[in-house]
């Protein structure tokens, strides 16, 4: 994207700034991050990134500043991460989850503003612990937490929305998601966030289950580039893709890989498997192979570069 007005929720995140990071060079990005998990240390330094710390719950500034900048592009990434903490306070989640997305389209089809596409990010908590493997878009959707029936909602929201009122958008659906600037500090974070934590800095890390237990674990850059191809693809309106690498992979192996590469063993420690823990998951790309996405970290590489990128 070039010489674009783009908003990204979310933007001093782990997605959020590796996003920021690739647009930064030739737009004016405007993020909007409550800093409740993202951190400003993740934002690039430059006069083209105009940074709000403010909630995207706070309908008032978010009516404002989408009138004030009539952006090009939206993307929507700012959310309760966590399922546990949306299992913990559901209503206070979903009102982030839901309600001020709902709220962003909403604005847009008042003012009728010119946006080119909104993007928003959700997750493949959608498909529940359907078992068969691996997932389509046209898989069941089960969702089991009411972090997943908000990321179902907005999905259908911003379609029915773009459908009915002329907005183009499109929605991801992101498998595990690993890599730089992703934050280990609770313990819900990303498994490989802990794994990567924990390796550096010798302490132990603990399996729930047996660490058998399989999922796609995609690297951050392929979901930015992701990203990117469907904000700009013109078939990729009004409907969904999975983001994932493809290929599903135990957490042992992911762990191996984490070894050979720092060439260190990893302290371990087993547990009873988490409460509604799924098993397996995988995803099926192929939607999204199709308009012309290639993965290029399988992950071994992903790890290799994630590493490196501390050093
Ligand atoms: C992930 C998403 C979640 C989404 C779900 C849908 C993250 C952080 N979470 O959950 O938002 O709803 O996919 O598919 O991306 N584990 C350990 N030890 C630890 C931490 C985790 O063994 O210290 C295990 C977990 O029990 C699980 C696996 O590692 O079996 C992956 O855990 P996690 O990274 O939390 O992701 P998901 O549970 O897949």
């Amino acid at each position: 994207i070039k010489t674009a007005k783009i908003l990204v929720t979310g933007g001093a995140g782990f997605i959020g700034s590796n996003l920021v990071d690739e647009l930064i060079e030739d737009n004016e990005v405007v993020v909007v991050d409550d800093l409740s998990m993202g951190r400003l240390e993740n934002l690039p330094v430059s006069r083209h990134l105009h940074f709000f710390h403010q909630s995207i719950n706070n309908k008032e500034f978010m009516e404002k500043l989408l009138i004030d900048w009539q952006f090009d592009y939206i993307f929507l990434l700012a959310a309760v991460a966590s399922v546990a903490d949306a299992i913990e306070r559901p209503y206070e989640t979903h009102e982030i989850n839901q309600n001020a997305n709902l709220h962003v389209m909403e604005v847009i089809r008042v003012h009728q503003l010119p946006v080119k596409k909104v993007l928003f990010a959700s997750s493949a908590a959608v498909y529940g612990d359907h078992p068969t493997l691996p997932k389509k878009e046209t898989s069941p959707i089960r969702p089991l937490s009411p972090y997943a029936i908000d990321k179902y909602a907005t999905e259908r929201f911003l379609i029915s929305y773009g459908k009915l009122y002329g907005i183009p958008t499109v929605v991801t659906r992101f498998f595990n998601v690993y890599g730089p600037k992703q934050n280990p500090q609770s313990p819900y974070s990303g498994v490989l966030s802990l794994i990567h934590a924990a390796i550096r800095q010798g302490k132990v890390f603990t399996i729930f289950g047996d660490g058998e237990q399989t999922r796609d674990f995609v690297y951050v850059s392929d979901v930015i580039k992701a990203l990117q191809l469907l904000i700009l693809h013109e078939q990729a309106l009004h409907d969904v893709y999975n983001v994932g690498s493809g290929q599903q992979v135990s957490l042992k192996t992911m762990i191996k890989h984490f070894e050979a590469i720092c060439q260190q063993a990893l302290r371990l420690t087993y547990r009873q498997p988490r409460a509604g823990d799924i098993y397996d998951s995988g995803a099926s790309i192929e939607k999204i192979c199709a308009l012309g996405y290639q993965v290029q970290f399988a992950p071994r590489q992903g790890v290799a570069h994630y590493i490196k990128s501390y050093r």
